[in-house]
């Protein structure tokens, strides 16, 4: 008789562990390197809101700012290991990790404004740009938009010519390297976590960024001047681990997508005010002074800039900046 009043209660715990099991959350790890309050940081946010939602309860989305978990490269490392679910690296990002074609996007003053840059990302060959990270083991889900990058440093930038001799931090990009020495600069590759500090101490004299980025890192405390050259685009790839990704429930991934595409939408359109008011906001502190270039010297950056299109097309490949070119109707 105990025995059987034993083993009915030990059946019992059994069955009840087996459901406390089932009922574990999928957890997704989504690791970023910027603040929360910038467009990337608002759009992870509002992706852990709805994919939780739309799971009901079976998927727990973590999310870790601020290069809290990972630096720059070492986050797709980890993602591709499978320590994190979910990254949202800007574009540049991806050359490093050979898929070369990445660092199109890079290239300055290629796109004219967000709308060119729309036709690309959301038409064919943003499809095609995502496909090629499938045998690297990351799936592209989205591009979310931060915005357009300006030029800071200790002293004022009106053309390329002030800018020369300067260490410039740059992403970890050939295109950028080409671009700053462009310009006259010496680039220098740091992980993102690093610039405010490198920039405080003179290892760097300055960097480029949107605004957002600039402000939530506290960059415009430590650079004095800065020019709204708007000379190339900085925006991201959600990716997630293939492996992870594949093999979740079909009505989990139908839920955690369904979120993706909203959350998108929300992150692209909030993109452009968070950039201007963090100008604006940056301004009002009066730290740095931000300069507009007369179009005079608009055009000094963009001759500047045009050898690097050249020199860098074996390199992104040559047919992409020409669809690019004609998609966005630019004659270069
Ligand atoms: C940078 O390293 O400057 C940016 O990629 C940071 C980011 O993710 O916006």
């Amino acid at each position: 008789m105990q025995k059987t009043v034993f083993a009915l209660a030990f059946a019992a715990t059994l069955a009840m562990a087996g459901q406390a099991l089932a009922q574990q959350p999928i957890v997704i790890k989504f690791s970023h390197v910027v603040a929360p309050d910038t467009p990337k940081g608002k759009g992870a946010e509002r992706f852990r809101e709805l994919g939780e939602k739309y799971t009901a309860g079976k998927v727990k989305i973590e999310v870790y700012p601020n290069s809290q978990l990972y630096k720059d490269k070492e986050e797709v490392e980890a993602l591709q290991l499978g320590a994190v679910q979910m990254l949202a690296p800007s574009l540049a990002k991806f050359g490093p990790l050979g898929a070369k074609e990445f660092e199109v996007f890079d290239l300055p003053f290629i796109f004219p404004d967000k709308a060119a840059l729309h036709k690309i990302t959301q038409g064919q060959i943003g499809k095609d740009l995502l496909a090629k990270l499938q045998p690297k083991g990351i799936t592209g889900l989205a591009y979310w938009d931060n915005g357009f990058k300006i030029m800071s440093a200790n002293r004022p930038l009106k053309t390329p010519d002030d800018m020369l001799g300067l260490k410039m931090r740059i992403q970890s990009s050939k295109v950028l390297e080409a671009q700053m020495k462009a310009f006259g600069a010496v680039p220098q590759v740091m992980a993102f976590s690093e610039v405010y500090q490198a920039l405080q101490t003179g290892v760097v004299d300055g960097t480029e960024n949107p605004p957002s980025n600039m402000f939530t890192q506290k960059m415009h405390e430590v650079q004095k001047n800065a020019t709204l050259t708007n000379h190339g685009y900085l925006g991201y790839a959600v990716i997630v681990n293939k492996k992870f990704w594949d093999g979740l429930p079909a009505d989990v991934r139908t839920g955690l997508e369904k979120a993706m595409a909203e959350a998108t939408v929300y992150a692209n359109d909030i993109a452009q005010k968070e950039n201007d008011d963090a100008l604006a906001a940056m301004k009002k502190s009066g730290k740095t002074d931000f300069y507009t270039p007369t179009a005079a010297e608009r055009k000094a950056w963009l001759d500047a800039a045009k050898s690097v299109h050249k020199e860098m097309a074996s390199r992104v490949g040559k047919e992409l900046i020409d669809t690019i070119y004609k998609a966005t109707a630019v004659t270069n």
